[in-house]
């Protein structure tokens, strides 16, 4: 599958059409799905994949420090523009460009990690969760919101399947049939938290959300 195209005008596109797509979402209702997640960060906190800083405004002063991660230099650029007109009320915020299957930052050094439609695009979602639990401190929380498969059996999860493999390309690494919750489930985090919702004025690929939090074993 092409996910990544020599020339990387397919990344190169995706950050100029996603924060205007997203954002028709996010006006419908999106922004409520991401603050009911995000203001629950605390502490130092670390968001991976955070393309062009949506989840940003959600973050409140009980973030003492905020890492944000990024891998795609497009987006890093607009997270730059974002943070430095107008940083979220946290104690500290630095950016930092890299992938979440390999984080530059030592074990059980973050209270909290975040992440908003991530693991659709990931290469190595499993990786990027072992990473995600090795940098949590024990009892500290991963944050996620995510667009996953529809359920089993189900047209639309039959439908993102056929599409996966235009979606990956049109959407820069993007697979709209993610089963994040086995994911999660197969990993050393413990599930607190979950609900199914969907993503309003969203493409019916992408619809179907997951949200919840899990916890690093104390
Ligand atoms: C659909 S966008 C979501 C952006 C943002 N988090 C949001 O909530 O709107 C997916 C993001 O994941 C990033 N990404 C791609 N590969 C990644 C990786 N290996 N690790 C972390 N993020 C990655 C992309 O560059 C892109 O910014």
């Amino acid at each position: 599958m092409l996910e990544r195209d020599p020339w990387g005008l397919n990344e190169r596109a995706f950050a100029w059409y996603y924060p205007r797509l997203m954002g028709i979402s996010e006006r419908a209702g999106g922004a409520a799905l991401r603050r009911r997640v995000i203001e629950q960060a605390t502490g130092r906190t670390l968001e991976i994949g955070a393309g062009n800083g949506y989840n940003l405004p959600h973050y409140t002063p009980a973030v003492t420090s905020l890492v944000v991660t990024e891998p795609s230099p497009h987006m890093v650029q607009l997270l730059r523009e974002r943070l430095t007109a107008g940083a979220p009320p946290v104690g500290s915020w630095e950016l930092v460009q890299t992938g979440a299957e390999s984080l530059p930052f030592p074990d059980a050094s973050f209270d909290t990690v975040t992440s908003g439609y991530v693991h659709c695009t990931i290469p190595h979602p499993d990786l990027a969760i072992a990473e995600i639990a090795r940098v949590l401190k024990p009892g500290g929380q991963y944050l996620f919101l995510e667009h996953v498969r529809a359920p089993t059996g189900s047209l639309l999860g039959r439908a993102q399947d056929v599409l996966e493999a235009v979606h990956v390309y049109v959407a820069a690494g993007c697979h709209p049939n993610r089963r994040t919750e086995e994911t999660l489930r197969r990993s050393e985090l413990s599930v607190e938290w979950l609900e199914h919702t969907n993503l309003p004025r969203s493409s019916p690929t992408v619809r179907p959300v997951l949200l919840g939090a899990a916890a690093k074993p104390a």
